[in-house]
């Protein structure tokens, strides 16, 4: 679940924000110990702001997907501030935090299966139906669309590994890429079908990635986006072999590793480090950076990364 605006009403100690998931878009409020906990994240924002605007702040509204800001002062002469882009992204370390304190209280959260482990259909698939996947964006990653967009991959054979609703897939497609999208989740693939266009043709399968390995090099392009974080991290050597094997030599694999830090999972966390020693004995890293342009709630937390199939 993304969150695309908010705004902090520290007088009324009310937020409202508006939220994408698989269904689009939707408003939410937080009060009471809701807001009292965003607020305390908030704490060094406000300081900030403060310092910025020469006078306390009631209020701040933020677009998250157009990065922008509004602050209200307490100065009824001068109320309304809007940050230039500079100025926000200048504080957008400070903001991103508030962004997914707001994103943490509004998660939707299903039970888990008895007995079940993200290896498994039945890990996957109640999230789905229940349309509960915190990691769902309503949208492919925007660093992904930024780099497709100067990348072109028309006429590339691309698979896309835990594909989810497909939004990775149906970018890719659009582009001109020959697309084959699987995932563990039956619900995952019959929404993606559902939620594709008939213009495009897409080859969504219900499929383990981990039965590619030792398959026949099929593609010239593997896009990574939130499955690696989703499989048990002791089979993350098997996924490095799946999608290697997959890919032509002198193939790509582009993606996004989720670098959030906290334990547990999923997302389980990865690390640069942890990136290169896996990645390296199969793949030439020609990129393994801290992402643009990530989703705010994301901000600072993924890894860019370009890899070449040795
Ligand atoms: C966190 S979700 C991400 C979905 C999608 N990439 C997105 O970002 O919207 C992880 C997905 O990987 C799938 N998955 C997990 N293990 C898998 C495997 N071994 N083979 C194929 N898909 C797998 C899950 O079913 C789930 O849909």
């Amino acid at each position: 679940m993304d969150l695309r605006s908010f705004k902090l009403h520290r007088p009324d100690h009310h937020v409202r924000a508006v939220v994408v998931g698989a269904r689009g878009e939707q408003g939410r409020d937080l009060e009471g110990e809701a807001y009292a906990r965003v607020d305390a994240v908030a704490e060094p924002l406000w300081a900030a702001l403060e310092r910025q605007a020469g006078a306390p702040v009631r209020a701040l509204a933020v677009d998250a997907f157009a990065r922008q800001a509004t602050l209200s002062r307490a100065d009824a002469a001068n109320p309304g501030l809007r940050l230039t882009s500079a100025e926000f992204e200048a504080l957008v370390d400070l903001v991103a935090p508030v962004a997914r304190a707001i994103r943490g209280e509004l998660l939707v959260r299903a039970p888990d299966v008895a007995g079940a482990g993200p290896g498994e259909a039945r890990f996957w698939d109640p999230l789905f139906v229940a349309n509960a996947g915190g990691w769902e964006l309503g949208r492919a990653a925007p660093p992904l669309v930024t780099w497709f967009s100067g990348h072109v991959p028309e006429g590339m054979r691309a698979l896309v590994p835990g594909c989810g609703r497909g939004h990775e897939a149906r970018l890719l497609a659009r582009l001109g890429a020959t697309v084959t999208a699987i995932d563990l989740a039956p619900t995952a693939i019959a929404q993606a079908q559902a939620m594709t266009p008939p213009e495009l043709t897409i080859a969504f399968a219900v499929a383990d990635l981990f039965a590619r390995m030792g398959s026949p090099p099929a593609f010239d392009l593997v896009v990574e986006h939130t499955c690696f974080c989703a499989i048990d991290p002791a089979r993350r050597d098997d996924y490095v072999t799946a999608v290697a094997d997959s890919l032509q030599p002198g193939g790509l694999l582009v993606g996004l590793f989720y670098a959030h830090g906290r334990p547990g999972g999923p997302p389980f966390t990865t690390d640069r480090a942890e990136v290169e020693r896996r990645f390296a004995p199969r793949f030439t890293i020609e990129q393994l950076a801290v992402a643009q342009g990530s989703t705010l709630i994301r901000h600072g937390q993924e890894l860019f990364a370009v890899m070449r199939r040795r």
